[in-house]
């Protein structure tokens, strides 16, 4: 019995001490919300950590995705005394971009100067303001705007080739093709070649370093998603998620990125002044009176983001892409006799021809919908507003799932099913798709000022990509089908079994540069 009491008291005791500690959190962790707040619904929570658990999943984008399907569209969530407003609906996306885009423009990643990846320096986790508008505008004007694409097509033409070379060697040597891996180089030497009027050197691993970086780098974006969350928590009681990682990788990047640019320096009369992004930064780095006083470290960290951004994002579509239309044989036969009644089969297929491709760009659309490599937008409100009736305070990080939301059965017929047909009465560069009847259904580019400026290099690349694979080559799986599962603990959406397959030459093409 005497036993049996002191259990009792210790149990009662470590209860009180449980519920002391809880309270003490609690007055730690939270502010009281001011009474009168129409706050969004909210799924039921656990004390102190809020929904948390809800979001540790191996697969978020589809636990929020699950998450909204029994809760709503529209859900106030909250990580210790972090707000988090999670939509996944494409008329909400759409009343948030119209009138509160300013208000969302910043990201508030828990960023760090000293580090390159998701610096404040860069482009990706800069607030809105001032140097986030400079870099923006030159940008579109040196590498991403319509006309500078224009003018570094060639340089594309020629990484095409190179992929095609790569892909026939490996034919002809009847090796196995992992399909993400030879789209990797080709997306990493254009982007290296736009960026900094070279590629990376395949002789001295300087190019396979730089695609184990991005590699890296995905790696860690896996924890960025929890580190936006928990960042200001856990810095409370002195707790860093992953700084090691991001210093390590941080200090390859700058090894790399310092070499490339004193070569660049050492050789600026190769160059013509002022007409690549490296050029007009170096430009900006060196003048008095700049419109922004641009450090090396700017410099450095744009590249990285660019990378990271611009890499696996095109990479993974790729991968995708090629899947689905190896898994549909109707729409892979459709494809290539319009490439062939298009282009024929005696050049590759070019930028220039992509206009009068209308299914292929169909196909890369219904691709990104299906399948889109970021799946989830991550901004926050800097002020409080009213969305969809409800308040919003601020500083209320802002959540969308465009995953969710291009798999809608209230936008989409048949969302789950493949079929490029539905983009084929659109062009690539038509808002239709995206804003029908005041939503926002299609938006694997996310949207607004913040939104991917590198949609239309994305959309180029994957398209003659896909193209010049279909055209020039015959497929084989092993099995019948492709293994469509994703893998699990990513922030960019991969396939769970890297894609492999052999190929055969079906066409004899000569080479421009041959
Ligand atoms: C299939 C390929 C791609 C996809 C699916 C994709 C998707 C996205 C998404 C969803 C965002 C967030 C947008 C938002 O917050 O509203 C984004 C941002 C961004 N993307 Fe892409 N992207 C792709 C390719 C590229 C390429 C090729 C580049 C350039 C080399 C690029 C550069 C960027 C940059 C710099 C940002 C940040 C923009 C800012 O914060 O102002 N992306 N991308």
């Amino acid at each position: 019995m005497g036993a049996i009491m002191n259990v009792d008291f210790q149990n009662c005791l470590i209860l009180i001490l449980l519920c002391l500690l809880s309270l003490l959190c609690y007055s730690f962790f939270f502010k009281k919300p001011k009474d009168g707040f129409n706050l969004p619904p909210s799924p039921p929570s656990l004390p102190i950590i809020g929904h948390l658990h809800l979001l540790l999943s191996l697969l978020m984008h589809r636990s929020l995705e699950k998450l909204s399907s029994k809760y709503g569209p529209l859900l106030y969530l909250r990580v210790f005394n972090v707000p988090i407003l999670l939509v996944s609906s494409s008329s909400i996306a759409y009343e948030i971009f119209k009138s509160q885009d300013v208000n969302v423009s910043s990201r508030n990643f828990p960023t760090n100067e000293g580090f390159l990846i998701f610096s404040p320096l860069g482009i990706v986790s800069a607030p809105y303001g001032d140097y986030w508008k400079f870099i923006k505008k030159l940008m579109v004007t040196k590498f991403l705007g319509p006309q500078a694409l224009e003018r570094s097509q060639g340089v594309r033409a020629k990484e095409v080739e190179r992929f095609y070379s790569n892909l026939l060697d490996k034919a002809l040597k009847k090796e196995t093709v992992e399909i993400a891996e030879e789209a990797m180089k080709l997306v990493n030497n254009s982007l290296c070649k736009m960026i900094m009027g070279r590629s990376c050197s395949e002789e001295d691993g300087e190019a396979e370093r730089v695609r184990g970086l991005v590699n890296k780098s995905d790696a860690l974006t896996k924890k960025l998603f929890l580190a936006i969350i928990l960042h200001k928590p856990l810095k409370k009681i002195g707790i860093s998620l992953f700084e090691k990682e991001l210093m390590e990788v941080s200090r390859q990047f700058d090894e790399v990125l310092e070499k490339i640019i004193v070569e660049y320096e050492e050789k600026a009369e190769e160059h013509h002044q002022g007409t690549d992004m490296m050029d007009v930064l170096l430009e900006a780095c060196r003048a008095e009176n700049a419109e922004y006083k641009v450090t090396r470290n700017h410099i450095k960290a744009l590249f990285v983001d660019l990378f990271i951004a611009g890499t696996d994002t095109s990479t993974h579509t790729i991968e995708w892409i090629m899947a689905e239309i190896m898994n549909n044989s109707c729409i892979f036969e459709r494809l290539r006799e319009e490439i062939d009644s298009v282009v024929g089969n005696t050049r590759l297929v070019q930028e220039t021809d992509l206009p009068n491709l209308p299914y292929l760009q169909a196909t890369v659309k219904e691709g990104l919908r299906l399948h889109p490599s970021s799946p989830i937008v991550i901004r926050t409100f800097e002020e409080g507003c009213k969305i969809g009736g409800f308040y919003i305070p601020e500083k209320t990080r802002l959540v969308i799932n465009g995953y969710a939301i291009m798999r809608d059965p209230n936008n989409w017929e048949d969302p789950l099913e493949f079929k490029p047909e539905r983009f084929l009465d659109s062009s690539r560069s038509s808002q239709k798709d995206a804003i029908k009847e005041e939503v926002l259904r299609y938006i694997a580019f996310g949207s607004g000022r913040r939104g991917c400026p590198g949609a239309n290099l994305a959309y180029v690349s994957v398209e003659t990509a896909i193209g010049v694979m279909v055209q020039c080559f015959d497929w084989k799986i092993k099995g019948d089908k492709i293994n469509m599962n994703e893998a699990a603990g990513k922030i960019t959406i991969t396939m769970a079994n890297p894609l492999k397959c052999s190929l055969v030459p079906r066409t004899q093409i000569s080479l421009s540069s041959k």
